[in-house]
């Protein structure tokens, strides 16, 4: 499965709701995960894989493989703090993203069931990022102007480098 990269529209829409947790949105999961892994990703989004439905899933080391089906971030904490991101859609680029330090998010998991989970650090940065990822946001979208042009130079750049 290619991931879908820069430019492509289908980053670019709301992901529609997941109706109904079956054997079918079990397998797309458990196939996410897969591409975590391979690619060295700690998270993926549905529309990056050209799936606009409502599911992501993370994997960050030291930590389990989790699902997030029809996820709402229920809080985010005052605090905010900065860390380097990057995404297997925009491959090579990375910056600083300012995020909410701890959030709470409340979501289905593939057996169907429902579930709240409070999370800081990494794995609430990487859950705010593949939210976004839901509401056809990129982490480049939360830089100033200057800087995500810049960075989307960049990027061009190394495709058209690649390209040659
Ligand atoms: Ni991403």
């Amino acid at each position: 499965m290619q991931i879908v990269t820069l430019g492509s529209e289908l980053l670019r829409q709301k992901a529609e709701k997941i109706e109904q947790i079956d054997d079918e949105v079990t397998a797309l999961a458990n196939k996410m995960l897969e591409i975590v892994k391979t690619d060295n990703g700690i998270g993926l989004a549905g529309p990056q894989i050209g799936v606009n439905r409502r599911i992501f899933v993370t994997h960050i080391n030291n930590d389990e493989k989790r699902i997030f089906i029809n996820p709402s971030i229920i809080e985010t904490s005052l605090k905010t703090c900065k860390y380097e991101e990057g995404c297997l859609s925009i491959p090579g680029i990375y910056s600083n993203v300012i995020r909410c330090e701890s959030i709470k998010i409340q979501a289905w998991n593939e057996k169907g069931r429902p579930f709240t989970l409070e999370a800081n650090g990494l794995l609430a940065r990487v859950i705010l990022h593949e939210y976004d990822h839901l509401e056809g946001t990129l982490f480049i979208d939360r830089l100033p102007e200057n800087k995500r042009k810049k960075l989307v130079e960049k990027y061009e750049n190394l495709n058209k480098a690649e390209k040659t």
